[in-house]
């Protein structure tokens, strides 16, 4: 192909991409409202084993679900559906990021449970991550990380459905020549996800957030997303909104004089991938953070690490760590309103995480099994 045609494919496919996000900026207007948990008669929980060790570590927080929600299963307040066909594997005979027919069984269900899927590097086949949080439009990234011992109480609200994210299976590229991929803010979009971090950080006494960007480079999209986040920070007079350049905060967080007094994050896609991943490492690493990906009608919660195929192919898998897919297992069964029952989690993975350590998951053979991790969990529930 020559050069020229290149151009104008490229033109015409752009003016494609624009009307596409202008179509899902109108559709983010309209919203249907929140889903209110407390009114339905039974709750759907749909359990997606994924890649690697997902499997591995999704058997395990079914176990514990078992058990936790002993009462809920047997009075039918709340159902678990284990949904198959979310394997690379199923994905690439179908061509299809999400298999139709995966899609529909989790659109059944209200929240989702899902172990972590692997997503082919290059070529075009979309992340199955992407695909759902885009489907499901989960517009809000939530990854709590805490270190006690050291004051530190961070929540981040990454944007989850745009930015870098929205088009990056979509670019451009000139072979030997040139590559160019989009990146996309839209007001609505943006404003939702700040309008979460900063009701959290009203619900839970918090009086700072940092909105975390590269403004001063990425001028119309991040410029945007932080005059945005300031304007919908004026509704909070009582929380402090600071700005942020992406590149400083990753030193911050490591900065052990000033990490503590940070609080509510709200981050753009990307950047959010990356800070949570550097957050979770600060809080024993990323098989440790749980990670909640939050809409108004659905909700998926996933372990922030990915498949680890690796350990897989080192006969491993049985060593895998559960515990950043427990914490999202916690943070699920408070979405759909089983405080109590969340609170019992919570406190079991503090005892066998932070407190006693009696039996610690190493991620090889020097440790425990999943298995054998979360039997000492389920003995402290
Ligand atoms: C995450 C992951 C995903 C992401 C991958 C698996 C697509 O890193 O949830 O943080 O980049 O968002
Ligand atoms: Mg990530």
């Amino acid at each position: 192909m020559l050069e020229k045609d290149y151009v104008d494919k490229a033109c015409e496919n752009f003016r494609i991409l624009l009307t596409q996000q202008l179509e899902r900026a109108d559709a983010m207007e309209k919203g249907e409202g929140k889903k209110d948990f407390a009114s339905l008669d039974k709750i759907k929980i749909g359990i997606c084993g994924g890649d690697g060790i997902g499997p591995v570590i999704v058997e395990q927080a079914k176990r514990l679900m078992d058990k936790l929600l002993a009462d809920e299963l047997i009075s039918g307040k709340v159902e678990l559906r284990t949904i198959e066909g979310l394997t690379i594997e199923n994905r690439l005979a179908k061509k299809e990021s999400v298999p139709k027919a995966v899609l529909e069984e989790i659109k059944k269900c209200d929240v989702l449970l899902k172990g972590p899927t692997t997503t082919p590097k290059g070529g075009t086949m979309e992340s199955a991550n992407v695909t759902l949080r885009r489907e499901l439009d989960l517009y809000a990234n939530v990854r709590p990380v805490t270190v006690p011992e050291e004051g530190i109480d961070w929540i981040f609200y990454r944007e989850n459905t745009e930015g870098e994210y929205v088009l990056g299976s979509r670019g451009v590229e000139v072979p030997g020549k040139l590559a160019m991929d989009f990146k996309v803010t839209t007001e609505q979009g943006t404003r939702r996800i700040a309008k979460a971090a900063f009701d959290y950080a009203k619900a839970n006494g918090k009086n700072n957030v940092a909105i975390v960007t590269k403004a001063n480079i990425m001028k119309k999209t991040d410029g945007n997303f932080s005059r945005i986040c300031h304007e919908v920070a004026e509704d909070y007079p009582e929380i402090k909104a600071d700005d942020w350049y992406v590149d400083i905060m990753t030193a911050n967080l490591i900065n052990r004089k000033i990490r503590n007094s940070f609080q509510v994050f709200v981050l753009p896609n990307l950047y959010g991938d990356i800070i949570t991943d550097e957050a979770a490492e600060i809080q024993g690493g990323v098989g440790t953070a749980g990670s909640a990906n939050i809409g108004d009608h659905y909700a998926m919660f996933e372990a922030i690490h990915g498949s680890a195929l690796r350990m897989v192919e080192d006969g491993l898998a049985a060593y895998a760590n559960p515990s950043s897919l427990f914490k999202a297992t916690e943070m699920m069964i408070r979405h759909i309103g089983l405080n109590e029952q969340a609170d019992i989690l919570e406190r079991a993975l503090q005892i066998c995480n932070e407190e006693e350590k009696a039996v610690v998951v190493t991620g090889d053979r020097d440790g425990a099994t999943c298995r054998k991790f979360t039997d000492y969990v389920i003995s402290k529930i």
